[in-house]
């Protein structure tokens, strides 16, 4: 039996990566005052979520998860949200049209505010300031004043994320996702490519589809007009998920009403530790990020701990190792897994093993290692007999420079051209498609 669980059970036991804020009053009224707002999702559409989860880790659908790796108070537009949005309904689209597979569409969107970091101080031309931990914490600017934590910026992010989640909504229901307008997702910038040819070829034959439908008096299905999307971010700051728990009034369970789903991340999944202690508790669809370090027999604790009643759609488990490395760890966490006969659903994140440091200083990751990684998460899963049920990417619809290679590529030299991320690199629209185009050859291979 495991001890009885509450919102604030977490409290006191030992936790990573926390701002230190100086104004303890302050921060204590704002959690008060973010517990009285409303909440972002309601818990049905939490459990909707939970239960296209486990249409994934049956082997009846894909997992697609991306967003920014920080989303900011300073870039925060309607159009930034669209182009995101445009980039994942193309993904999806490809590899439901291609793969003849049902696709979950999850953002890093809506709430994906605050980072853990590898250091607590950064240094520069040998002056040390608390580090940046996202905009929900302190301000991106080296001044002693904008890395002092405050509590204001948790208000922000909330509200930040409600207009976000709004125009989501909108996106999804009201007509833009309408697969009639599968042409108009495509970016202006990358009207010229061949990956653009590819892309109109696929969305010429859904166009052939739907007016065959149509003839046939089969294009009415909601499904034709409308999505589902569905929102996540890393549960990191505790006390403002806290803020967000909820009772659901139909079945009296807990659920974190900030997001769809929440992820506890490489940092922060210590058994025993206060991330672990929050998420078990609330019945949203969780992840854990599984790096290489991620021993056997923690893997199991986490699963008994995350997931007693073993349900498939309740954990998933998102693997970054690297390129090069998934051999070396994912054969073994599999088989513990099998052996054990545990319901996890694995996806793949390509992005957080690969970050480099270019020559001229810019934190990059090469597309030809998040191609990689993901071929290599494909290949272990085969060769176990399992089934690898969806990525997690950094990406973004602008025409940003971040990673280096891809169809269209970017090269070193070119990266400060438009570098604009908050954090780590993101995929622009282009390497997310040529990642899509990637994934569907490979999930048609599987399906056949
Ligand atoms: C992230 O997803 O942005 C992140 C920090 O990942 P990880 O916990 O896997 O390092
Ligand atoms: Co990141």
């Amino acid at each position: 039996m495991s001890a009885p669980w509450s919102p604030t059970s977490w409290r006191g036991l030992p936790i990573q990566q926390q701002p230190e804020y100086p104004d303890q009053a302050r921060l204590a009224d704002v959690e008060r005052t973010l517990a009285g707002y409303p909440p972002l999702v309601f818990a049905g559409e939490a459990r909707e979520l939970r239960r296209q989860f486990a249409e994934v880790t049956q082997g009846r659908a894909f997992l697609l998860q991306g967003g920014d790796c920080a989303e900011s108070f300073f870039e925060f537009s309607a159009g930034k949200i669209r182009d995101t949005f445009k980039v994942l309904l193309q993904m999806a689209v490809v590899m439901t049209f291609a793969a003849g597979c049902p696709v979950v569409k999850v953002g890093r969107m809506a709430g994906q505010f605050a980072k853990p970091r590898s250091a607590n101080d950064e240094v520069q031309d040998g002056v040390s300031l608390p580090a940046y931990r996202g905009d929900i914490v302190n301000g991106i600017d080296f001044t002693e004043g904008s890395r002092v934590p405050d509590p204001q910026r948790l208000i922000q992010a909330y509200n930040q994320s409600t207009a976000t989640l709004n125009l989501l909504r909108a996106f999804a229901q009201g007509g833009f996702a309408d697969l009639h307008q599968v042409h108009r997702w495509n970016l202006d910038f990358i009207a010229n490519s061949a990956l653009a040819d590819r892309y109109h070829q696929l969305a010429d034959r859904i166009d052939e589809t739907l007016a065959f439908m149509r003839a046939c008096g089969l294009d009415t299905a909601p499904q034709v007009k409308e999505t589902n999307f569905f929102t996540a971010h890393e549960a990191l700051l505790l006390n403002y998920e806290e803020a967000f728990v909820r009772r659901d009034s139909l079945t009296g369970d807990w659920y974190d009403c900030s997001a769809h789903m929440l992820w506890i991340g490489d940092r922060t999944r210590q058994p025993d530790g206060a991330h672990v202690e929050f998420l078990r508790g609330v019945n949203n669809p969780i992840g854990v990020k599984v790096g290489p370090s991620t021993t056997s027999e923690d893997l199991i604790r986490l699963i008994d701990t995350l997931n007693p009643e073993n349900d498939p759609g309740r954990l998933n488990l998102i693997v970054r190792m690297g390129v090069g490395k998934v051999g070396d760890h994912l054969p073994r966490l599999i088989q513990t897994v099998e052996r054990e006969g545990r319901q996890v659903l694995w996806s793949s994140d390509p992005m957080h093993g690969n970050t480099i440091k270019a020559s001229s200083g810019y934190k990059t990751r090469d597309f030809a290692s998040v191609l990689g990684e993901v071929k290599e998460f494909f290949g272990v899963h085969k060769a176990e007999g399992t089934y690898a049920g969806g990525i997690h990417i950094e990406m973004t619809g602008q025409n940003v420079t971040e990673c280096i290679g891809g169809a269209r590529p970017v090269t070193e030299d070119a990266l400060s051209d438009r570098y604009h991320t908050h954090c780590d690199p993101r995929l622009n629209a282009d390497q997310s498609l040529e990642l899509a185009f990637m994934i569907a050859e490979t999930l048609k291979g599987i399906r056949r």
